[in-house]
């Protein structure tokens, strides 16, 4: 099971110094606006990443009275991380004390789910809020898609500095073309079939959370970047002067999207707030539930400020999804007290209160 056992903190953001003993299962995380609690949450999501989910930049989270921030934890199988940053330095990580060059390893380890306020950017923002969250499922379930990604990514990168040079070298062109839609290829066919994964099961899940709420069903469909009937490279050529206009690359699986909707319409438009947190917190559990199918490992889950995202009953009803995922939790509220019907869901869980940065438990 993926989970910490251990989290110490130095010069996060309020969070001077901390060290937290955590429940494999569920751990509250109580305290008042501004205490530190979704500190606490982006730092363990910071160390398995090298990102926060509040932020871009990762130097605002060192406390503006330090020079540098470490995050350390262990899991319950004694593998060891840890993450130092400093103003202006690139971060450094280790795994059992071996520097690591970038997060794969790590990323691996530690499966990261949020679920918080800018989780419905899913919903209303663009579309590379939805193909981060597709591509988190199909990087731990399909484990080629990395590699492919990547080469896909060189590619595009590398035809857009050739369609913005002043004198366009179409055999070098040519060359990039070839291997993008071979890469592009494989990437469609791992998102495709982790997407045909990912439906029965969110249906499923989504009908337990919506079902007395009166919620027509949802449907999602899953959109590959460029027209499902023609091959990129015929795709490529016909809009080869848009890109050229452009100087990037229009169509390729960096546009890919999933649609939501209630029978025609931008599911958006039709369901009510709370029927919309229902939604995205049905594809967070979902997606916690195919991991655990597939790896039979289960991921974390990092719920910050649940009571402000979801009224008493439906708080429990999604606190329940989630603890039957067996997976280790950490959730943040202001009141204990709003959390506390769960807690008797919960046979155990580890309470934290946090004031002024100062963390018990
Ligand atoms: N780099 C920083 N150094 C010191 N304090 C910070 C820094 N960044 C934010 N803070 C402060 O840390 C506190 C913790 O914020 P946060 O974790 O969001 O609290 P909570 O989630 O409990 O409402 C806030 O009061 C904020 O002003
Ligand atoms: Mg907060």
């Amino acid at each position: 099971m993926s989970s910490l056992r251990l989290l110490r903190l130095c010069a996060v953001r309020n969070v001077q110094l901390a060290e937290l003993n955590l429940h494999s299962t569920l751990n509250i995380i109580h305290g008042k606006n501004g205490s530190g609690k979704t500190s606490i949450l982006e730092a363990i999501h910071l160390l398995a990443s090298g990102k926060s989910f509040r932020s871009s930049k990762t130097s605002p989270l060192i406390s503006t009275d330090a020079d540098q921030l470490t995050i350390y934890a262990e899991t319950q199988k004694s593998q060891r991380i840890s993450l130092k940053k400093q103003r202006s330095r690139a971060s450094e990580m280790k795994l059992d004390l071996e520097i690591q060059k970038n997060w794969d390893s790590i990323a691996r380890l530690l499966p990261i789910l949020v679920l918080d306020a800018s989780s419905f950017l899913l919903l209303e923002g663009g579309p590379r809020s939805r193909r981060r969250f597709l591509d988190w499922g199909v990087f731990h379930v399909e484990h080629n898609f990395l590699n492919h990604w990547r080469t896909t990514r060189k590619c595009i990168a590398n035809r857009n500095q050739l369609l913005k040079s002043s004198q366009l070298d179409k055999e070098q062109l040519a060359a990039w073309d070839k291997e993008f839609c071979l890469a592009s290829g494989s990437v469609d066919l791992s998102r495709k079939h982790y997407f045909d994964r990912f439906l029965p099961v969110f249906q499923k899940t989504y009908q337990n959370l919506a079902a007395d709420g009166g919620v027509e069903s949802v449907t999602l469909e899953y959109n590959r970047g460029w027209d499902k009937n023609i091959p990129l490279e015929e795709v490529l050529l016909g809009c080869f002067k848009n890109d050229l206009r452009y100087g990037a690359t229009q169509h390729g699986p960096h546009r890919a999207d999933i649609s939501f909707k209630v029978g025609k319409l931008p599911a958006i438009d039709v369901l009510s707030r709370g029927q919309q947190k229902l939604l995205v917190s049905a594809l967070k559990i979902a997606q916690g539930r195919i991991f655990s199918e597939v790896i039979s490992d289960e991921c974390i889950y990092l719920v910050d400020d649940l009571p402000a995202e979801l009224d008493g009953e439906n708080r429990e009803k999604v606190l329940q999804e989630l603890l039957g995922l067996n997976s280790q939790l950490l959730v943040t509220c202001v009141e204990l007290s709003s959390v506390e019907r769960c807690l008797k869901i919960s046979s155990e869980a580890s309470t934290f209160h946090v004031e002024r940065g100062r963390i018990t438990g």
